[in-house]
């Protein structure tokens, strides 16, 4: 059967990206390939969260989703949130909660807090295990997870406040 590829183009954390890809890659080994290994494959199958990123303004499970339905759109992996020096107020609060043991499932669990966050930036402890219901994490247990997020949703309102950006 003969093979066919496409020229495709797309956003990875504000980068603009050509390629030429077989229509049934998936967005999750069409970052790995591309050296965004910090998103994680889990479970491959849409069981475990690891491989969320945001597409356009909407977290997605990277494995379930098709390289080529992000044509043309907007991909952020964690990678995009903040750097060592000056962490996103998700990240800070994940540290200072201990929110984080073997780092496997954060990737991933930062990418849902984020796409959350951004609509809901007032949740409740409720909404807020509503919306990692998806996210699976082996280390941690999921309180010191949703005290981060709640924490982050303060910080970030404190930044916004002061005139700030996230
Ligand atoms: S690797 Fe995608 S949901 Fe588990
Ligand atoms: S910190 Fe290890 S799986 Fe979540």
């Amino acid at each position: 059967m003969e093979t066919v590829e496409y020229d495709i183009t797309l956003t990875v954390n504000d980068r603009e990206v050509k390629s030429r890809v077989l229509a049934e890659t998936t967005l999750l080994d069409f970052l790995r390939n591309t050296h965004h290994i910090e998103v994680k494959r889990g479970c491959d199958h849409g069981d475990c969260g690891a491989c969320t990123v945001i597409l356009d303004d909407t977290a997605v499970l990277s494995c379930l989703t098709s390289v080529m339905q992000a044509r043309g759109k907007k991909i952020y992996t964690a990678k995009s949130l903040g750097t060592w020096d000056l962490l996103h107020p998700i990240q800070e609060a994940f540290v200072k909660h201990e929110a984080l043991q073997c780092g496997f499932c954060t990737p991933g669990m930062l990418m849902t807090a984020k796409s959350f966050l951004d609509k809901n930036p007032n949740p409740t402890r409720e909404e807020i295990r509503d919306a990692i219901a998806g996210n699976l994490c082996r280390c941690t247990g999921y309180q010191k997870i949703v005290d981060a997020i709640e924490d982050a949703s303060k910080i970030i309102a404190e930044v916004c406040r002061t005139g700030g950006t996230t």
